[in-house]
């Protein structure tokens, strides 16, 4: 129900019960780890060759890595950024008008994860939208604030471009032709997370978005550069991943440690939020279109190696299953293991 949003209603004092986490499943956010070295890679390198080891490397042992010099322009991201605050400052009502918790819908602004399945709320409002063909969804898309699909629009281009980029060294770094993961996705899907976590009365308890791993192929995150929030698993620990300046962050999906035959790893991440502080993201995802058969290179599995270690599946099988059960539950790949 639309009076869910957290953006829509009054700043609380106190953490509603239906955020709060089992003591177990807390954030332990004392333990967190502050700077590990997420690798940071320079797309701008004159060797192409070093770039793509620097991204076997930082796919290889952490799934996450953080990309300078990577072409969209700095105004370009502060305007998508500022467009995206704009957004969540607008009245409630009008917010309320584009509520839905059905996750089938192409345009959605909703709360927490997924309503209709969790038991435990969280922090966190997003607005969802689909982004490819743009001609196709951005007539759906919010008329306010007036510059929002304009520069929403041309983000989602020169996002979907890098993607392309970074799928290309991701393919080479894997030994395969560089356009060998454009091709198995075919024509890729494009979606969009603006994430608002507004301040929290009670960090410690809660999550903006718990423990979990993206299903699509690759993610681009725009983060807020003054307010850090995410965080990744490595070696059991949590690992604060600081917004370095002008840089984006990249991870790997389900789908690429899919067709990597499970060399590269969608990592646990989640984000968490603060007493006096809100922070926005903005998650772009690229995923194999619906029809596309995902199964891992024969270069990958062959010659003595370890085998298949998934089982081929078309990704609209693997998107249904996703959405079909909570976060924080076992890797979904789990389920697709030979
Ligand atoms: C996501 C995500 C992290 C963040 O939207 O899938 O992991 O920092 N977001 O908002
Ligand atoms: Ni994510």
């Amino acid at each position: 129900m639309a009076d869910q949003l957290l953006s829509a209603g009054p700043l609380l004092e106190s953490l509603p019960e239906s955020y709060v986490r089992p003591e177990e499943q807390r954030p332990r956010l004392h333990e967190v780890l502050s700077d590990a070295n997420i690798p940071l890679v320079d797309l701008a390198h004159p060797d192409r060759a070093c770039v793509v080891r620097s991204v076997a490397h930082a796919c290889r042992n952490y799934g996450f890595f953080q990309i300078v010099n990577h072409g969209i322009s700095v105004e370009s991201m502060q305007r998508m950024l500022g467009v995206a605050r704009e957004f969540f400052r607008l009245p409630a009502a009008e917010k309320m008008s584009h509520y839905s918790d059905d996750p089938a819908k192409k345009m959605r602004l909703s709360t927490s994860f997924n309503v209709r399945k969790e038991t435990v709320r969280n922090w966190r409002d997003y607005l969802r939208l689909h982004c490819f063909p743009l001609e196709e969804y951005v007539p759906d898309w919010p008329p306010n604030p007036p510059l929002f699909k304009d520069i929403v629009s041309s983000y989602c281009t020169e996002v979907r471009q890098l993607g392309f980029r970074l799928q290309g060294l991701i393919s080479e770094s894997l030994g395969l032709e560089e356009d060998y993961i454009v091709k198995v996705m075919g024509e890729q899907e494009q979606h969009m997370a603006i994430n608002y976590y507004p301040p929290c009365p009670a960090p410690d308890l809660t999550y903006g978005l718990p423990a979990h791993t993206d299903p699509n192929g690759l993610t681009i995150l725009l983060q807020d550069p003054q307010v850090a929030g995410l965080q990744v698993l490595r070696d059991g620990r949590w690992i604060k991943v600081d917004p370095q300046p002008n840089a984006l962050v990249v991870n790997i999906g389900d789908q690429i440690q899919a067709l990597s035959n499970a060399e590269y790893k969608s990592v646990w991440h989640r984000a968490v939020v603060h007493l006096d502080r809100e922070r926005m993201s903005v998650a772009s995802f690229l995923a194999p279109c619906n029809t596309a058969l995902i199964s891992p290179p024969e270069k990958l599995t062959g010659g003595g190696g370890r085998g298949a270690v998934y089982r081929s599946f078309t990704y609209a099988e693997y998107y249904q299953k996703f959405w079909s059960r909570n976060l924080d539950q076992e890797h979904c790949l789990e389920q697709f293991k030979c």
